[in-house]
Protein backbone atom coordinates (compact mmCIF):
# COMPACT_ATOMS: atom_id res chain seq x y z
CA UNK A 1 0.00 0.00 0.00
CA UNK A 2 1.07 3.52 0.00
CA UNK A 3 0.91 5.07 3.19
CA UNK A 4 1.13 8.37 4.77
CA UNK A 5 2.62 8.42 8.53
CA UNK A 6 1.68 11.33 10.55
CA UNK A 7 4.38 11.99 13.37
CA UNK A 8 6.71 9.54 11.07
CA UNK A 9 9.63 10.94 12.93
CA UNK A 10 8.61 10.51 16.61
CA UNK A 11 9.39 7.73 18.37
CA UNK A 12 6.44 5.00 17.42
CA UNK A 13 6.13 6.60 14.11
CA UNK A 14 9.43 6.02 12.96
CA UNK A 15 9.00 2.64 14.36
CA UNK A 16 6.14 2.38 11.92
CA UNK A 17 7.63 3.24 8.87
CA UNK A 18 10.26 1.28 9.62
CA UNK A 19 7.96 -2.06 9.69
CA UNK A 20 5.95 -0.81 7.13
CA UNK A 21 8.96 -0.03 4.82
CA UNK A 22 10.30 -3.71 5.36
CA UNK A 23 6.58 -5.46 4.46
CA UNK A 24 7.24 -3.47 1.27
CA UNK A 25 4.67 -0.25 1.37
CA UNK A 26 5.87 3.20 0.08
CA UNK A 27 5.98 5.34 3.04
CA UNK A 28 5.58 9.09 3.28
CA UNK A 29 6.23 10.46 7.23
CA UNK A 30 5.04 13.87 7.82
CA UNK A 31 6.43 15.52 10.88
CA UNK A 32 6.53 18.90 11.82
CA UNK A 33 9.64 17.82 14.09
CA UNK A 34 8.57 19.75 17.60
CA UNK A 35 8.96 16.34 19.08
CA UNK A 36 10.71 14.41 16.51
CA UNK A 37 13.97 13.74 14.91
CA UNK A 38 15.39 13.77 11.25
CA UNK A 39 18.02 11.40 11.60
CA UNK A 40 15.78 8.55 11.88
CA UNK A 41 14.31 9.96 8.88
CA UNK A 42 17.58 9.80 6.90
CA UNK A 43 18.49 6.71 8.46
CA UNK A 44 15.16 5.35 7.07
CA UNK A 45 15.80 7.57 3.62
CA UNK A 46 19.48 5.82 3.47
CA UNK A 47 17.83 2.41 3.63
CA UNK A 48 14.92 2.51 1.45
CA UNK A 49 15.86 5.48 -1.17
CA UNK A 50 13.23 4.45 -3.45
CA UNK A 51 10.34 3.57 -1.48
CA UNK A 52 10.52 6.15 1.85
CA UNK A 53 10.07 10.10 1.92
CA UNK A 54 10.15 12.76 4.82
CA UNK A 55 8.00 15.88 4.51
CA UNK A 56 8.59 18.62 6.67
CA UNK A 57 4.98 19.81 7.59
CA UNK A 58 2.45 20.30 10.37
CA UNK A 59 -0.68 18.20 9.95
CA UNK A 60 -3.06 21.29 10.09
CA UNK A 61 -1.04 22.56 6.84
CA UNK A 62 -3.59 21.30 4.88
CA UNK A 63 -2.33 22.71 1.78
CA UNK A 64 1.04 20.89 1.96
CA UNK A 65 -0.62 17.20 3.26
CA UNK A 66 -2.76 17.52 0.10
CA UNK A 67 0.22 17.52 -2.26
CA UNK A 68 1.71 15.16 0.38
CA UNK A 69 -0.98 12.70 -0.78
CA UNK A 70 -1.66 13.70 -4.22
CA UNK A 71 2.28 13.52 -5.66
CA UNK A 72 2.81 9.81 -4.14
CA UNK A 73 -0.59 8.65 -4.43
CA UNK A 74 -1.21 7.91 -0.90
CA UNK A 75 -4.58 6.07 -0.18
CA UNK A 76 -3.68 5.08 3.90
CA UNK A 77 -3.28 7.35 6.50
CA UNK A 78 -1.28 6.43 10.13
CA UNK A 79 -1.94 9.18 12.47
CA UNK A 80 0.43 9.51 15.30
CA UNK A 81 0.96 12.71 15.08
CA UNK A 82 0.58 14.36 18.48
CA UNK A 83 1.14 16.13 21.46
CA UNK A 84 1.00 13.51 23.92
CA UNK A 85 2.21 14.53 27.76
CA UNK A 86 -0.91 14.13 30.21
CA UNK A 87 0.79 16.96 32.52
CA UNK A 88 1.71 18.88 29.68
CA UNK A 89 -1.91 18.87 28.75
CA UNK A 90 -3.11 20.36 31.67
CA UNK A 91 -0.80 23.18 32.32
CA UNK A 92 -1.87 24.72 28.44
CA UNK A 93 -4.57 22.97 27.37
CA UNK A 94 -5.85 25.14 24.51
CA UNK A 95 -2.27 24.20 22.57
CA UNK A 96 -2.96 20.29 23.09
CA UNK A 97 -6.85 21.08 21.51
CA UNK A 98 -5.43 23.08 18.70
CA UNK A 99 -2.81 20.54 17.77
CA UNK A 100 -4.54 17.52 18.12
CA UNK A 101 -7.61 18.89 17.12
CA UNK A 102 -7.39 21.63 15.34
CA UNK A 103 -4.92 20.24 13.13
CA UNK A 104 -6.24 17.12 12.85
CA UNK A 105 -8.98 18.44 11.33
CA UNK A 106 -6.66 19.79 8.50
CA UNK A 107 -5.38 16.72 7.82
CA UNK A 108 -8.58 15.29 7.68
CA UNK A 109 -9.69 18.50 5.17
CA UNK A 110 -7.07 17.25 3.04
CA UNK A 111 -7.64 13.47 3.61
CA UNK A 112 -11.13 14.55 2.18
CA UNK A 113 -9.59 16.47 -0.94
CA UNK A 114 -7.27 14.28 -1.98
CA UNK A 115 -7.40 12.32 -5.61
CA UNK A 116 -9.54 14.65 -7.02
CA UNK A 117 -11.88 14.39 -3.96
CA UNK A 118 -12.51 10.58 -3.77
CA UNK A 119 -10.44 11.25 -0.90
CA UNK A 120 -8.16 8.40 1.05
CA UNK A 121 -9.79 4.81 1.73
CA UNK A 122 -7.56 3.90 5.08
CA UNK A 123 -7.72 5.99 8.29
CA UNK A 124 -5.71 4.48 11.71
CA UNK A 125 -5.78 6.81 14.47
CA UNK A 126 -3.32 6.11 17.29
CA UNK A 127 -5.99 6.58 20.34
CA UNK A 128 -5.24 6.17 23.85
CA UNK A 129 -6.11 4.27 27.21
CA UNK A 130 -6.27 7.74 28.68
CA UNK A 131 -9.86 7.94 27.19
CA UNK A 132 -10.69 5.65 29.58
CA UNK A 133 -9.85 8.03 32.39
CA UNK A 134 -9.69 6.22 36.02
CA UNK A 135 -11.98 3.06 34.83
CA UNK A 136 -14.38 1.10 37.66
CA UNK A 137 -12.69 -1.78 39.05
CA UNK A 138 -14.81 -4.36 37.81
CA UNK A 139 -13.82 -2.60 34.12
CA UNK A 140 -10.25 -4.28 34.98
CA UNK A 141 -8.75 -5.46 32.82
CA UNK A 142 -10.65 -2.88 30.31
CA UNK A 143 -12.18 -3.88 27.54
CA UNK A 144 -13.10 -1.33 24.52
CA UNK A 145 -16.78 -1.02 25.62
CA UNK A 146 -15.48 0.67 29.20
CA UNK A 147 -16.93 3.65 29.27
CA UNK A 148 -14.49 6.79 27.90
CA UNK A 149 -14.20 9.62 30.80
CA UNK A 150 -10.70 10.88 30.44
CA UNK A 151 -9.02 12.56 33.19
CA UNK A 152 -6.82 15.08 31.60
CA UNK A 153 -7.01 17.13 28.33
CA UNK A 154 -4.85 14.83 26.67
CA UNK A 155 -7.06 12.31 27.08
CA UNK A 156 -10.22 14.43 25.58
CA UNK A 157 -8.26 15.54 22.43
CA UNK A 158 -8.13 11.42 21.80
CA UNK A 159 -11.48 11.21 22.71
CA UNK A 160 -12.97 14.16 20.57
CA UNK A 161 -11.36 12.99 18.03
CA UNK A 162 -12.57 9.48 17.75
CA UNK A 163 -15.88 11.19 17.16
CA UNK A 164 -14.54 13.66 14.65
CA UNK A 165 -13.54 10.35 12.67
CA UNK A 166 -17.11 8.60 13.54
CA UNK A 167 -18.70 11.33 11.75
CA UNK A 168 -16.43 11.84 8.98
CA UNK A 169 -16.58 7.86 8.24
CA UNK A 170 -19.85 7.97 8.54
CA UNK A 171 -20.48 11.12 6.33
CA UNK A 172 -18.80 9.12 3.63
CA UNK A 173 -20.83 6.36 4.11
CA UNK A 174 -23.71 8.66 3.27
CA UNK A 175 -21.51 9.97 -0.07
CA UNK A 176 -21.40 6.02 -0.96
CA UNK A 177 -17.91 6.58 -0.82
CA UNK A 178 -16.90 4.68 2.11
CA UNK A 179 -13.28 4.15 4.08
CA UNK A 180 -12.20 1.94 6.77
CA UNK A 181 -11.42 3.54 9.68
CA UNK A 182 -9.75 1.80 12.84
CA UNK A 183 -8.75 3.51 16.17
CA UNK A 184 -5.94 1.80 18.33
CA UNK A 185 -6.24 2.77 22.16
CA UNK A 186 -3.06 1.98 22.89
CA UNK A 187 -1.69 1.45 26.66
CA UNK A 188 1.56 2.12 27.67
CA UNK A 189 4.11 1.59 24.51
CA UNK A 190 7.72 0.59 25.30
CA UNK A 191 10.87 -0.51 24.14
CA UNK A 192 12.54 -0.32 20.81
CA UNK A 193 13.55 -1.90 17.25
CA UNK A 194 15.99 -5.04 18.15
CA UNK A 195 18.29 -4.29 15.62
CA UNK A 196 18.90 -1.15 17.52
CA UNK A 197 18.55 1.41 14.67
CA UNK A 198 15.34 3.14 16.16
CA UNK A 199 14.80 3.97 19.52
CA UNK A 200 13.16 6.40 22.01
CA UNK A 201 14.17 9.83 22.53
CA UNK A 202 12.08 12.22 24.17
CA UNK A 203 12.75 15.70 25.56
CA UNK A 204 10.94 16.09 28.22
CA UNK A 205 11.07 12.10 29.39
CA UNK A 206 7.84 11.11 31.50
CA UNK A 207 7.52 7.54 30.59
CA UNK A 208 8.75 5.52 33.64
CA UNK A 209 10.71 2.90 31.50
CA UNK A 210 13.34 5.00 29.60
CA UNK A 211 13.35 7.48 33.33
CA UNK A 212 14.23 3.99 35.17
CA UNK A 213 16.80 3.94 32.51
CA UNK A 214 18.41 7.26 32.36
CA UNK A 215 18.43 6.55 36.73
CA UNK A 216 20.75 3.10 35.69
CA UNK A 217 23.09 5.23 33.27
CA UNK A 218 23.62 7.58 35.85
CA UNK A 219 21.59 10.55 33.65
CA UNK A 220 19.56 11.76 36.75
CA UNK A 221 20.75 10.85 39.97
CA UNK A 222 17.83 8.98 41.23
CA UNK A 223 14.27 8.43 40.65
CA UNK A 224 10.47 8.87 42.31
CA UNK A 225 7.61 6.09 42.34
CA UNK A 226 4.57 8.61 43.09
CA UNK A 227 2.79 7.01 45.19
CA UNK A 228 3.50 3.79 47.22
CA UNK A 229 0.42 3.40 49.15
CA UNK A 230 -2.18 2.03 46.35
CA UNK A 231 -4.28 -0.96 47.07
CA UNK A 232 -2.25 -3.11 44.76
CA UNK A 233 0.12 -5.99 45.46
CA UNK A 234 3.10 -3.95 46.73
CA UNK A 235 1.27 -0.59 46.97
CA UNK A 236 2.53 0.84 43.49
CA UNK A 237 0.64 1.55 40.31
CA UNK A 238 -0.35 -1.00 37.72
CA UNK A 239 0.05 -0.62 33.90
CA UNK A 240 0.36 -2.91 30.78
CA UNK A 241 3.34 -2.19 28.83
CA UNK A 242 3.42 -3.22 24.63
CA UNK A 243 6.23 -3.35 22.83
CA UNK A 244 6.94 -1.31 20.26
CA UNK A 245 6.79 -3.46 17.54
CA UNK A 246 4.25 -5.47 18.75
CA UNK A 247 2.11 -2.29 18.50
CA UNK A 248 3.18 -1.71 15.13
CA UNK A 249 1.91 -5.30 14.19
CA UNK A 250 -1.48 -3.90 15.57
CA UNK A 251 -1.50 -0.96 12.62
CA UNK A 252 -0.49 -3.70 10.35
CA UNK A 253 -3.10 -6.33 11.02
CA UNK A 254 -5.57 -3.47 11.32
CA UNK A 255 -4.62 -1.81 7.73
CA UNK A 256 -5.50 -5.45 6.35
CA UNK A 257 -8.17 -6.36 7.95
CA UNK A 258 -10.62 -3.38 8.62
CA UNK A 259 -12.86 -3.49 5.28
CA UNK A 260 -13.66 -0.55 3.88
CA UNK A 261 -16.98 0.93 5.42
CA UNK A 262 -16.21 -0.48 8.83
CA UNK A 263 -15.65 1.41 11.98
CA UNK A 264 -12.99 -0.62 14.10
CA UNK A 265 -11.76 0.62 17.99
CA UNK A 266 -9.20 -1.87 19.24
CA UNK A 267 -7.28 -1.95 23.06
CA UNK A 268 -3.56 -2.92 22.26
CA UNK A 269 -2.45 -3.76 25.16
CA UNK A 270 -0.58 -7.58 26.11
CA UNK A 271 -3.37 -8.24 28.81
CA UNK A 272 -1.08 -7.90 32.06
CA UNK A 273 0.02 -5.40 34.85
CA UNK A 274 2.92 -4.46 35.82
CA UNK A 275 3.51 -2.79 39.01
CA UNK A 276 6.03 0.57 39.20
CA UNK A 277 7.95 -1.21 41.57
CA UNK A 278 8.33 -4.53 38.78
CA UNK A 279 9.42 -1.87 36.50
CA UNK A 280 12.20 -0.82 38.50
CA UNK A 281 13.14 -4.29 39.43
CA UNK A 282 13.14 -5.51 35.75
CA UNK A 283 15.38 -2.34 35.03
CA UNK A 284 17.59 -2.90 37.85
CA UNK A 285 18.07 -6.63 36.02
CA UNK A 286 18.69 -5.56 32.72
CA UNK A 287 20.86 -2.86 33.69
CA UNK A 288 22.81 -4.78 36.89
CA UNK A 289 22.66 -1.40 38.73
CA UNK A 290 21.09 -0.63 41.62
CA UNK A 291 19.81 3.11 41.58
CA UNK A 292 18.41 5.31 44.06
CA UNK A 293 14.14 5.61 43.88
CA UNK A 294 12.78 7.86 46.67
CA UNK A 295 8.91 7.63 47.78
CA UNK A 296 6.72 10.67 46.72
CA UNK A 297 3.65 11.26 47.02
CA UNK A 298 0.83 10.51 44.77
CA UNK A 299 -0.31 12.74 41.34
CA UNK A 300 -3.88 13.70 41.20
CA UNK A 301 -5.50 11.46 38.53
CA UNK A 302 -3.40 8.36 38.19
CA UNK A 303 -5.36 5.22 37.86
CA UNK A 304 -4.74 2.75 40.06
CA UNK A 305 -4.42 -0.31 37.94
CA UNK A 306 -4.92 -0.03 33.47
CA UNK A 307 -4.05 -3.24 31.98
CA UNK A 308 -5.86 -4.39 28.66
CA UNK A 309 -8.28 -7.00 27.92
CA UNK A 310 -6.83 -8.05 25.07
CA UNK A 311 -10.26 -10.53 24.02
CA UNK A 312 -11.31 -8.18 20.73
CA UNK A 313 -8.47 -7.75 19.10
CA UNK A 314 -7.07 -11.20 19.73
CA UNK A 315 -10.37 -13.20 18.29
CA UNK A 316 -10.90 -9.65 15.25
CA UNK A 317 -7.20 -9.07 14.45
CA UNK A 318 -5.10 -12.29 15.33
CA UNK A 319 -3.06 -10.06 17.04
CA UNK A 320 -1.40 -11.32 20.61
CA UNK A 321 1.63 -9.60 22.22
CA UNK A 322 5.21 -11.57 20.98
CA UNK A 323 7.09 -9.91 23.51
CA UNK A 324 5.60 -10.03 27.13
CA UNK A 325 8.73 -10.94 28.86
CA UNK A 326 9.03 -7.45 30.74
CA UNK A 327 13.08 -7.86 30.81
CA UNK A 328 13.00 -8.24 26.82
CA UNK A 329 11.29 -5.14 26.29
CA UNK A 330 13.50 -3.28 29.06
CA UNK A 331 16.46 -4.98 27.53
CA UNK A 332 15.84 -3.50 24.05
CA UNK A 333 14.83 -0.05 25.46
CA UNK A 334 18.19 0.11 27.55
CA UNK A 335 20.67 -1.18 24.84
CA UNK A 336 19.11 1.61 22.50
CA UNK A 337 19.84 4.21 25.24
CA UNK A 338 23.04 3.17 26.61
CA UNK A 339 24.16 3.12 23.02
CA UNK A 340 23.28 6.47 21.80
CA UNK A 341 23.76 8.20 25.47
CA UNK A 342 22.69 11.78 23.63
CA UNK A 343 19.61 10.44 21.50
CA UNK A 344 19.54 10.92 18.16
CA UNK A 345 22.18 13.96 18.92
CA UNK A 346 24.97 11.15 19.08
N1 LIG B 1 4.02 6.51 23.81
C1 LIG B 1 2.93 5.94 24.36
O1 LIG B 1 3.03 5.18 25.33
C2 LIG B 1 1.56 6.23 23.79
C3 LIG B 1 0.43 5.68 24.42
C4 LIG B 1 -0.84 5.93 23.88
C5 LIG B 1 -0.98 6.68 22.72
N2 LIG B 1 0.13 7.23 22.15
C6 LIG B 1 -0.04 8.05 20.93
O2 LIG B 1 0.83 7.56 19.92
C7 LIG B 1 1.26 8.63 19.09
C8 LIG B 1 2.76 8.65 18.98
O3 LIG B 1 3.32 8.81 20.28
P1 LIG B 1 4.89 8.90 20.51
O4 LIG B 1 5.17 8.36 21.88
O5 LIG B 1 5.61 8.34 19.35
O6 LIG B 1 5.08 10.47 20.56
P2 LIG B 1 6.22 11.37 19.88
O7 LIG B 1 6.12 12.72 20.50
O8 LIG B 1 7.53 10.67 19.91
O9 LIG B 1 5.72 11.42 18.36
C9 LIG B 1 4.72 12.29 17.93
C10 LIG B 1 5.24 12.99 16.68
O10 LIG B 1 4.21 13.83 16.14
C11 LIG B 1 4.81 15.04 15.71
N3 LIG B 1 3.77 16.07 15.72
C12 LIG B 1 3.05 16.50 16.79
N4 LIG B 1 2.20 17.46 16.39
C13 LIG B 1 2.37 17.63 15.04
C14 LIG B 1 1.81 18.49 14.08
N5 LIG B 1 0.88 19.39 14.40
N6 LIG B 1 2.23 18.40 12.80
C15 LIG B 1 3.19 17.50 12.45
N7 LIG B 1 3.78 16.66 13.34
C16 LIG B 1 3.38 16.74 14.62
C17 LIG B 1 5.94 15.30 16.70
O11 LIG B 1 6.92 16.16 16.19
C18 LIG B 1 6.45 13.87 16.96
O12 LIG B 1 7.48 13.54 16.06
C19 LIG B 1 0.65 9.90 19.67
O13 LIG B 1 -0.54 10.21 18.97
C20 LIG B 1 0.33 9.50 21.11
O14 LIG B 1 -0.73 10.25 21.64
C21 LIG B 1 1.39 7.02 22.64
Amino acid sequence: MRILVTGGAGYIGSHACQRLLKDGHTVVALDNLLRGHQKPMDMLKAAHAKSFNFVHADLGDSKAVLETLDTNELDTVMHFGALAYVGESVEDPLWYYRNNISSGIGLLDACDAAHGGKGIKRFIFSSSCATYGNPPTNMIPVPEHCPQSPTSPYGYTKLHFEHILKDYANKRTIDNNPIALTMLRYFNVAGSDRTGMLGEDHTPETHLIPVAIDAALGKRESMSIFGTDYPTPDGTNIRDYVHVEDLISAHALAMDSTQIGQIEAFNVGIGKGYSVREILDSVKRVSGVDFTVHDAPKRAGDAIALYNNPAKIKSTLGWDAQITDIDEVVASAFNWLKDHPNGYRD
